[in-house]
């Protein structure tokens, strides 16, 4: 396992942001930064053997300083939206920023993804890992208590990028963290991700209202354009669903121990494979309907559909709906979660 730690610019207010750089034998490259605790970058040999980029990024800090699509980023507290930013708990009510027309969206106007974590490396021969850290402090964009986060990049030799997510609360708060990288398995800015094949382990996903709330509903994919139970291509239907894919979809109904198998994604032209399991209830697949030809890593243009996320995470909104699995972190008590992704070729 090569492990290499590099400079890779200055905040706007000084500090230093290092690049970190993991690979294995097998030539799976995974680059992080400790601004935003970011995906930088993630390649991946594909079946002509070359090493390819596969998620999408920038090249520059001043990238990604600046509003962007939240490339690679580690979203927190809260990933995807809270209607109106508001929600009560335990009596009090509480208002967060709002960023996305009138409502919260990962994690307000300075989330998770713009903050300078603590790092700290370790290597093994078989694996290596960056274990990132940042204490949120009380009232950070809205929220209360002060959230002391933990999230542990690791690659090894099996070809699985796994992330680890850990939180501590001095007070009662909603906790919903998510990883926000964007794949595209023929290479990033080489085309739109249409034709890659998807399997999602889902029966049921929540329908949205037309500012991406979730309604409360849980509708069964059965028979449309929501069911990926089979492998199927993700342009095949995409026309029937207004906006593209941006949908939450149902693994449990409750977190697992252990992590589950959520999702199957595969590019029949480069033979590339990514294999998804989470510890948690739902998966948000968002098919980059909002990309617009934003230039990135490389000089490449992401125009839509250049990409997609496959955001594991709690369900959008649950602070306002009892009814979905909790996403409320007590004091005394530790939020957990493991992602998985194993990658490999035909
Ligand atoms: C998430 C949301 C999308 C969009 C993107 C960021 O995946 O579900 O609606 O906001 O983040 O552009």
């Amino acid at each position: 396992m090569k492990l290499v730690i590099e400079y890779f610019g200055q905040t706007h207010d000084g500090d230093e942001v290092q690049g970190y750089l993991i690979e294995n034998s097998s030539g799976l490259a995974v680059r992080l930064i400790n601004y935003g605790a970011i995906v930088q970058s993630v390649k991946f040999p594909g079946k002509n053997g070359d090493q390819e980029e596969i998620s999408l990024g920038f090249d520059r800090l001043e990238d990604y300083l600046h509003e962007h699509p939240y490339f690679g980023a580690t979203i927190g507290r809260y990933g995807n939206r809270i209607a109106r930013g508001e929600f009560a708990l335990e009596g009090e009510a509480y208002k967060l920023a709002v960023n996305n027309g009138p409502n919260h969206l990962h994690g307000g106007l300075r989330g998770f993804d713009k903050v300078l974590w603590g790092s700290e490396e370790s290597s093994t021969g078989e694996a290596a890992s960056v274990r990132f850290n940042y204490s949120s402090p009380d009232g950070e964009e809205g929220y209360p208590g002060r959230l002391d986060t933990w999230v542990t990049f690791s690659l090894d030799e099996g070809n699985r990028f796994i992330i680890e997510y850990e939180a501590r609360s001095s007070a009662s708060t909603p906790v919903n963290l998510t990883n926000h990288t964007y794949w595209n398995l023929s290479g990033a800015g080489t085309g739109d991700i249409l034709g890659h094949e998807l399997t999602l382990v889902s029966e049921s996903y929540l329908p949205v209202d037309q500012d991406l709330i979730p309604t409360g509903k849980m509708a069964d994919v059965e028979g449309g354009p929501m069911d990926f139970r089979s492998p199927a291509t993700v342009g095949g239907r995409i026309g029937e669903v207004e906006g593209g894919y941006d949908h939450c979809y149902v693994l449990g109904e409750q977190p697992s121990k252990e992590p589950r198998p959520a999702a199957i994604l595969r590019d029949p032209l480069s033979g590339r494979c990514m294999r998804v399991s989470t510890t948690e209830p739902g998966l948000q697949l968002y098919t980059g309907n909002f990309l617009d030809g934003i230039k990135g890593s490389g000089g490449k243009v992401f125009e839509r559909h250049g990409a997609l996320c496959l955001e594991a995470q709690h369900f959008p909104d649950s602070p306002n709906r009892a009814e979905f699995p909790s996403t409320i972190l007590s004091p005394g008590d530790t939020y957990r979660q493991v992602t998985v992704h194993e990658f490999s070729l035909p």
